[in-house]
């Protein structure tokens, strides 16, 4: 290849890369895999490193970065960076638009392009025939340092601008930041690694930002969204900012897709209530929202106060992080027995309420973050987000700060706690007897697949519990419709069919009645190899670890959940009290009892079959002692296929395991 050819390749490889580049970063709509992109990357590496005078300032293998730099030298903005004025209350708001509305003399609605404010760092970009050719900080907002090579490796920015129109030289603006996914695992990282992880995706930015050595910055995964201008020379400007961004993005920038063109000032606030909504589920942070006149010739009308614009004005949200200080910390026992240590706090006013509670989550928490009481902390409040301690300040705290300690009896019930080693959350063994614990383990006892009794549900059982009328379970058979009349919403019809159904749950199944005690991890499936596989309810109660786990389903975990479970005594009483007060069921067929050739065995179901329901079939597959999985492995023993079935036969028939139809099923099972 001589140089002229050379030089061709060069340059469709460049455009071809860009283009490529563009749609995967900032449209998120890849044409080619990577594997392409990579090889087109490699081979202009190939040839710039033949014929280096070929290598341009905007080719796209200089993203990888460089060596090191000495220092950042000082970057000159063509025109002033400018800051914004911020209004915090909806009146505030009102002020400004009256003021706009004043400096134009129009009693008239003004539009505003309206746009979320990120979160990140400010920066400027200057291009110079379409070729970026300075990037730099804010900085005092007349010069900031110039950061080129750092923000040549920024994906989202282009090197090299698409399309035409462009003016000869231009400054855009924008804000360079970090999304909150690349930000963790970023964070995890350095972590990894050993070394002190960012504090919030804007630290992370602006740090990645200002690394000497553009390799590293180019390891970081940092973005950017245009939103503004600076100098414009030569060409035709867009005549308002919506104009502006759609302009930008056609010249290859991202621009936020949350930019909204709205009326006068409740058209505002109501954008701000929809940004607001949508806050905690965009994958960035912002910390408001700003407000732009959207024409440019109303905007030079309006001018400008001191270093910023009468005609834009950022309307924050409230802070989500504020300083307070751990007064006490107390064991909150929730639904399922998790002991959450809750820090009482000085009242402290963040994201938009008082706050003077904050989970700590668990004790690994606590260890990991040195929190102690006495402790000053960040504390944090994010949309509707549980307000937490993100972390303590180290050189605020008091001599005398406090170590948290796990107790070791539950607060609500006095019942022992347990830590099981390696896992982080303490727990209140005492189940079924715990008031914290009560009305949960009620609802799910009393539940359509546990007892199924109708009408006893989540609000009955928290009246009942709130008036002391129920305790545990057992209770339930002993209750009367004249205790259940003086309830709420109680009429003396609806409190007998309550009762009638309490009745009649008293005659159920023994998976079910497994199912329904509430033990940890002891689901439907679980429940009935318990159920099929021990000699009864005694058997279960008795069962030591060695004979829980050699239960098809049950593993360490779950069989130290069940001991633990019929260990308490609590546990064991309101066992026998249930079967005193008459709860029955009919025997099961066991494992090993049965002579049908699905006793012991494992099965699939597949496709729609004709004869009975999937459900119908599964049933009496475990009622023949079989276990009913969803997949097939070499350990299927058959797979009954209805019609259309799936990938699932042409496995089974791989693995060589028996298909079998439902004809034949059906004279198997003579059903
Ligand atoms: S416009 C003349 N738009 O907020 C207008 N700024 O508080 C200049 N910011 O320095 C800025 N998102 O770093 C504008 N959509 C947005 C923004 C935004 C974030 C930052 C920017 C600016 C600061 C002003």
């Amino acid at each position: 290849m001589d140089i002229n050819e050379a030089k061709r390749r060069a340059i469709e490889l460049a455009q071809q890369l860009n283009y490529h580049n563009h749609r995967y970063y900032v449209l998120d709509d890849p044409e080619i895999p990577d594997s392409e992109y990579d090889r087109m990357l490699r081979e202009l590496q190939g040839i710039e490193e033949r014929y280096p005078e070929l290598l341009s300032i905007d080719s796209p293998t200089q993203r990888v970065g460089a060596a090191p730099a000495g220092k950042f030298e000082e970057a000159t903005h063509l025109q002033p960076m400018l800051s914004l004025g911020n209004a915090f209350t909806a009146e505030e708001l009102q002020d400004f638009d009256r003021r706009v509305r004043e400096g134009l003399g129009t009693a008239g609605l003004v539009a505003y392009s309206a746009e979320p404010k990120l979160d990140g760092a400010a920066v400027n970009l200057l291009y110079e025939k379409g070729v970026l050719v300075r990037a730099s900080t804010r900085g005092d907002g007349a010069s900031g340092e110039d950061i080129t090579q750092n923000v040549r490796t920024i994906p989202t920015v282009p090197l090299r601008l698409q399309g035409a129109g462009y003016p000869a030289r231009m400054e855009v603006r924008g804000e360079i930041f970090m999304r909150l996914a690349g930000f963790a695992s970023l964070n995890q990282r350095i972590e990894d690694e050993g070394g002190k992880p960012f504090v919030n995706p804007r630290n992370a930015a602006a740090g990645s930002l200002r690394q000497l050595d553009s390799r590293v910055t180019a390891g970081r995964p940092l973005t950017m969204f245009t939103y503004g201008i600076g100098e414009w020379e030569g060409g035709g400007k867009p005549d308002s900012h919506t104009e502006l961004l759609a302009t930008l993005a056609r010249w290859g920038f991202a621009v936020s897709p949350d930019a909204s063109l709205v009326t006068g000032y409740q058209g505002c606030l109501n954008y701000y209530e929809t940004m607001q909504q949508k806050r905690p589920d965009l994958p960035y942070e912002i910390d408001g929202v700003v407000y732009k006149v959207d024409s440019a010739a109303l905007q030079e009308e309006l001018g400008y106060v001191a270093r910023a614009p009468r005609w834009a004005v950022a309307h924050k949200f409230p802070a989500q992080e504020e300083l307070s200080v751990i007064r006490d910390v107390e064991f909150q026992v929730g639904r399922t027995g998790a002991l959450t240590p809750v820090a009482r706090l000085e009242p402290v006013f963040v994201g938009g309420v008082t706050v003077s509670n904050a989970t700590l989550h668990n004790m690994d928490e606590i260890e990991r973050k040195d929190i102690r009481i006495g402790d000053t902390v960040f504390v944090r409040r994010a949309g509707d987000v549980i307000p937490e301690v993100v972390r303590i300040l180290p050189e605020r705290r008091p001599d005398s700060a406090r170590h948290i300690e796990l107790p070791n009896s539950c607060p609500v019930c006095g019942s022992d706690v347990e830590r099981i080693p390696g896992e982080a959350v303490a727990r209140c063994v005492g189940g079924l007897y715990c008031k914290a614990q009560r009305k949960e383990a009620l609802i799910h006892f009393a539940s359509r697949r546990a007892m199924d009794i109708e009408g006893l549900g989540t609000k009955l059982i928290e009246q009942l519990v709130d008036a002391d009328l129920l305790r545990t379970p057992a209770d339930i058979f002993e209750l009367t419709a004249d205790a259940l009349e003086g309830l709420e919403r109680m009429g003396p019809k609806s409190a007998e069919n309550v009762i009638a159904a309490i009745e009649r749950s008293r005659h159920t199944t023994l998976p079910r009645f497994i199912f329904a005690l509430g033990i940890r991890e002891v689901g439907e499936t679980t429940a009935k190899s318990l159920a099929r596989h021990l000699a009864g309810l005694e058997a279960l109660v008795a069962a030591d670890e060695d004979t829980l786990q050699g239960t098809p389903d049950v593993g360490p975990v779950v069989a130290g959940n069940i001991l633990r479970f019929f260990a308490e005594a609590h546990n064991r009483e309101v066992v026998s009290r249930l079967i005193d007060l008459g709860i029955t069921w009919d025997e099961m067929p066991q494992v090993g009892d049965s002579d049908s050739q699905f006793s012991g065995k494992t099965v699939v179901i597949t496709g729609t079959l004709s004869e009975m329901s999937r459900d119908q079939a599964k049933e009496l597959l475990e009622s023949l002692g079989a276990r009913v999985t969803n997949s097939v492995s070499k350990k299927t023993d058959f797979v009954l296929t209805g019609e259309n079935p799936g990938s699932k036969v042409e496995k089974a028939k791989k693995l060589g395991v028996t298909v079998i139809s439902t004809t034949e099923f059906s004279k198997m099972v003579n059903f």
